[in-house]
């Protein structure tokens, strides 16, 4: 069985490697995007600590579409350029918001989250796929630390999805 835990004694730096090899065992062999989705957004849930919600939007004809998730049910439409997502998906950068109230154009899907994270999900040939979006109850929860091992995460996934792995 998956085992899924990555201990939050380590630093933040080995946390992640950890975390991005876990991504890659979890997914490696199967490209189905709805599928890996799915099990990485339940992977980062069940393993990063302090998080309330943690999924996917997909680009769907100009906009952002809610995907698989773990949290409460969020809002399903996001325009380009709107919130947090929308503003990592037009501007194709991680945003890294340590407080969601001071963000005026915040997106409150969850009334509990105080602080986020969302990293551009971008293809091999330069397509943007969507965003991968992180949601903390704890103010100033993700740092520049964050970001990179997140960064790494989601580039894990891309990768699945674009190679034919066979899992090891
Ligand atoms: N807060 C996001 C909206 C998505 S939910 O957090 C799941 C935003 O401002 O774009």
């Amino acid at each position: 069985m998956f085992q899924g835990t990555v201990s939050t004694e380590l630093p933040k730096r080995d946390f992640y490697d950890e975390l991005a090899a876990q991504a890659h065992a979890l997914l490696a062999g199967e490209t189905n995007l709805v599928a890996n989705a799915a099990n990485l957004s339940a992977l980062l849930y069940h393993t990063m600590p302090d998080l309330n919600w943690a999924g996917f939007y997909f680009l769907v004809d100009g906009e952002l579409v809610v995907g698989p998730f773990q949290g409460k049910p969020a809002c399903v439409r996001i325009a380009m350029g709107r919130g947090v997502c929308g503003l990592a998906a037009q501007t194709r950068r991680s945003q890294l918001v340590p407080d969601v109230h001071a963000f005026a154009d915040h997106i409150a899907c969850d009334a509990a989250s105080r602080s986020e994270l969302v990293v551009p999900l971008l293809m091999p040939d330069g397509t943007l796929l969507g965003v991968l979006d992180l949601d903390s109850p704890l103010p100033a929860r993700f740092t520049e630390e964050d970001c990179d091992g997140v960064e790494a995460i989601a580039s894990v996934f891309i990768a699945t999805l674009a190679s034919s792995d066979t899992v090891s």
